[in-house]
């Protein structure tokens, strides 16, 4: 569970302060993974809530963030983009939500940080309707032999311990594709960046 007070102020601080630089990295594809939202969403880990600004006003978001660092600012962020905030103290390994009640989940650099992404994928698959979507944006391993593979698996353990469990080495586009959806659409991105060890993407769009 992600409750360390210092790294977990840490990544509260680091989001917030990264916040412009990722909005002019990622709008393009947020907006176009969000801009079919309901009125009622769910987001896994939204941070300080970087993605609020895509969401159009009154929709009614339902927040699972683990990391209490975040609340107070995420709160704030949805003041200000006129969001209505149900937000979870709780982990998307066990979302307190009936089976098939809401329509879209989104996620945003947050299957590289749970700790069973699969069980994760399934509690989404629980709580969406038949036919409602799963849209994410994740970082996920470079190919193996590439640079950047090279630094991630240097680095890995160390940025696992600051950035509370993410893991630069996730084949995430095959953990969505062996997960049940019905259908599953995938997008690889090679995003130039300054974070390098994160400039390989997917975006993905899944139907339950
Ligand atoms: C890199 S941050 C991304 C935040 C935000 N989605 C964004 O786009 O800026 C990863 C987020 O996932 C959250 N997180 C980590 N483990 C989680 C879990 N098991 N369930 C839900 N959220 C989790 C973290 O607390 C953090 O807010």
């Amino acid at each position: 569970m992600i409750d360390n007070a210092v790294r977990g102020r840490f990544n509260a601080w680091f989001l917030a302060a990264l916040d412009g630089y990722m909005h002019w990295k990622y709008s393009d594809i947020k907006q176009r993974l969000l801009e079919r939202a309901p009125q009622v969403v769910v987001e896994l880990g939204p941070g300080s809530g970087a993605n609020l600004r895509y969401l159009s006003r009154g929709t009614r978001l339902i927040a699972i963030e683990p990391n209490r660092h975040m609340h107070p600012i995420l709160r704030r962020r949805a003041k200000e983009c006129g969001i209505e905030l149900d937000l979870r103290g709780l982990a998307g390994e066990k979302l307190d939500l009936p089976s098939a009640s809401v329509d879209f989940v989104f996620s945003a650099l947050v299957l590289c940080s749970v700790e069973e992404p699969e069980r994760v994928i399934a509690e989404v698959r629980r709580v969406l309707r038949p036919g409602g979507r799963f849209a994410c944006v994740e970082h996920v391993a470079a190919p193996a032999g590439s640079s950047t593979h090279g630094i991630q698996r240097l680095i890995r353990r160390q940025w696992k311990w600051v950035f509370e469990g993410c893991d630069l080495c996730r084949d995430t586009a095959s953990t969505l594709r062996s997960s049940g959806f019905a259908q599953v659409e995938v997008q690889s991105i090679v995003m130039p960046t300054i974070l390098v060890p994160i400039r390989h993407q997917i975006a993905a769009l899944c139907v339950n």
